[in-house]
């Protein structure tokens, strides 16, 4: 048996699986700085995550700069901004102010990762693009391996940075500001920010959230 091919001892299993089943996503806390050696650490081990042809289309940026993160803010505040002069969305006050606090999450913590991914010509995605069919039929026929690449990253990321004692949460909300964000942080087509990560020491228990059954989730054919 090789090392790869060695089976966890149960003690092992034991402890990944508290962690992963243990909720670690965090909205509140504490103001203290993550020391780089943390963030090297646990960004190093969400790039062991898998990737469509081991492509590894995923980048981050450890942003700890207070300057760019309230630039980062006012841009998803802006954003909002525009969105309630829509006159589908004038009237949904309620609902605007709920996404804008998710979206504004990244902006509490003394951490915020920028999760970015850039799309890979994968054999069967060069295929595609070569058949002349269009970006919405390429997008449901290869279903986006590089999203699912930095998400499953950004997953490894979350449960390492709470094995290491810190909260995180994963957010996609403020991504409804992207170009602006992209700009801010430099990042140029076609990579793409995807998610933001707040992750600090965390100020409040994580909500534990209950899970779908499993036989509502597995079926068998
Ligand atoms: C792809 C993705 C996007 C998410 N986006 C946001 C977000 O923008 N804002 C937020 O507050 N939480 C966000 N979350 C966190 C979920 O809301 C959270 O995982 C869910 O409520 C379950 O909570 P739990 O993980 O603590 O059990 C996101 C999670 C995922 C996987």
């Amino acid at each position: 048996m090789t090392p790869a091919q060695t089976p966890l001892i149960s003690s092992d299993q034991d402890a990944f699986e508290a962690i992963v089943r243990d909720s670690c996503h965090v909205r509140r806390f504490v103001d203290e700085a993550v020391p780089r050696e943390d963030i090297e650490h646990m960004v190093g081990v969400a790039t062991s995550a898998v990737s469509a042809c081991n492509s590894q289309v995923w980048r981050f940026i450890a942003i700890q700069d207070r300057k760019l993160i309230s630039a980062m803010q006012a841009a998803v505040l802006e954003r909002f901004e525009q969105l309630a002069l829509r006159p589908g969305l004038a009237l949904q006050e309620q609902k605007r102010m709920v996404a804008r606090a998710q979206a504004l999450l990244f902006a509490k913590a003394p951490l915020c990762i920028a999760v970015l991914a850039t799309p890979h010509d994968s054999p069967m995605e060069e295929l595609m693009r070569l058949s002349g069919i269009t970006q919405e039929e390429h997008d449901r026929l290869c279903a986006r391996p590089e999203l699912q690449s930095a998400g499953a990253a950004v997953q490894l990321l979350t449960s390492t940075a709470h094995a290491m004692g810190y909260g995180a949460c994963w957010t996609c909300a403020p991504i409804v500001a992207g170009e602006r964000l992209e700009q801010l942080l430099d990042v140029e087509p076609p990579t793409r920010l995807v998610a933001l990560l707040p992750i600090g020491r965390p100020a409040e228990l994580p909500a534990a959230h209950k899970r779908l059954p499993l036989e509502q989730v597995l079926s068998f054919r």
